[in-house]
């Protein structure tokens, strides 16, 4: 069996960008024979940056039920809230003392936090370290990221090698997978929809604030008659992700026939993403008014994963000396 392992962090409820570009492709990938995928919440990774606990828990329940409106099979694989498995925290130590410091000091992701965020904490400084324990704790071999992540991915294998060099075979070395298919997702300014931009598109919001966020993408200011170019348009780029081909093309011709504006190619848009998303918007409102199902869910998939931590974390132990 194959072992197909990602972690989201818990940083807010996912948009479109995070469920086209991250959930979905993820959820094809679980679906294949031969393979077990493991899917977690990594809630510890967001406590570098996120403190407060009301807010951390909503995430977390919000990132579940994204996964699971948008169809992850929880009974043939593992999901799991990182924290519910706190063999992690232990590898993480263990790790840690084999860790060379200054390839922490290297790492990008490490550089660039550092010069944005005011509140530079050791966490953030650790974040890999962690990031390995994650991925060697359950031996798994494949790792789908985005490109942001694959500097965390070598190194994890260089942690893993030089612990197997030192004691023996222990770890499984885990190999990225970037999928050069999945697309970057525009927000409403054009630029990579992100958190961090403040440009995204939640699927799962009442209708009327749903509405609101897709009156907000940027468009240029062509008059309702004028003819438009699509391939320039963010309205027309997020349609055509979500729409389906004969719907693309009529919209398209719209675009360059003019007497078609913006604000009814948004309309469409909306209309699309109801209709596209209409089950899942149910499950997922749904299952954040009944946490408990929620939990109920997670509960199986963290007694499974921590059973294999275990086995892992006691090789480890008894090969320290511990
Ligand atoms: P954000 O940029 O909103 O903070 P994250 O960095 O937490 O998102 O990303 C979580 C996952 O979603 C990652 O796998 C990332 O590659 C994917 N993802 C995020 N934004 C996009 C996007 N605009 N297009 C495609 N994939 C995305
Ligand atoms: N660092 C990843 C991100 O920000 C999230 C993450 C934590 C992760 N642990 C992981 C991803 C293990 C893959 C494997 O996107």
């Amino acid at each position: 069996m194959k072992r197909v392992l990602t972690g989201i962090q818990s940083s807010g409820i996912p948009h479109l960008g995070n469920i086209l570009g991250a959930i979905v492709p993820a959820i094809e990938l679980s679906k294949k024979e031969g393979t077990e995928s493991f899917i977690f919440i990594a809630d510890f990774h967001s406590l570098t940056t996120i403190k407060d606990a009301p807010t951390r828990i909503k995430n977390v329940y919000a990132v579940a039920a994204a996964w699971i409106a948008f169809g992850f099979d929880t009974e043939k694989n593992f999901f799991y809230r990182q924290s519910k498995i706190p063999q992690v925290t232990e590898l993480t130590w263990y790790l840690s003392c084999f860790t060379p410091f200054p390839m922490l000091a290297n790492a990008h992701s490490f550089k660039d936090k550092s010069d944005k965020l005011s509140d530079v904490n050791a966490g953030l400084f650790v974040y890999p370290v962690l990031m390995a324990a994650d991925i060697i704790l359950y031996q798994a071999n494949e790792v789908p990221v985005g490109k942001d992540q694959v500097q965390h991915l070598e190194i994890t294998r260089d942690i893993a090698q030089h612990f197997n060099n030192l004691y023996g075979q222990t770890f499984v070395l885990p190999k990225a997978v970037i999928d050069e298919n999945v697309m970057i997702i525009p927000g409403t300014d054009g630029q990579k929809m992100s958190k961090s931009y403040n440009n995204f598109i939640d699927i799962f919001l009442p209708e009327k604030e749903l509405e609101k966020q897709i009156k907000l993408i940027v468009t240029d200011s062509k008059e309702l008659e004028e003819s438009k170019n699509p391939d320039t348009c963010n309205v027309f780029k997020l349609f055509s992700l979500i729409a389906d081909n004969a719907s693309i093309k009529t919209m398209r011709e719209k675009y360059i026939a003019g007497g078609y504006g913006y604000g009814h190619a948004k309309k469409e848009l909306f209309n699309t993403i109801l209709e596209k998303y209409k089950l899942q918007r149910e499950k997922y409102n749904y299952l954040m008014q009944n946490t408990n199902e929620l939990e109920a869910l997670l509960s199986i998939g963290e007694n499974k994963a921590a059973q294999v931590a275990q086995v892992t974390l006691t090789d480890v132990r008894q090969k320290l000396g511990f």
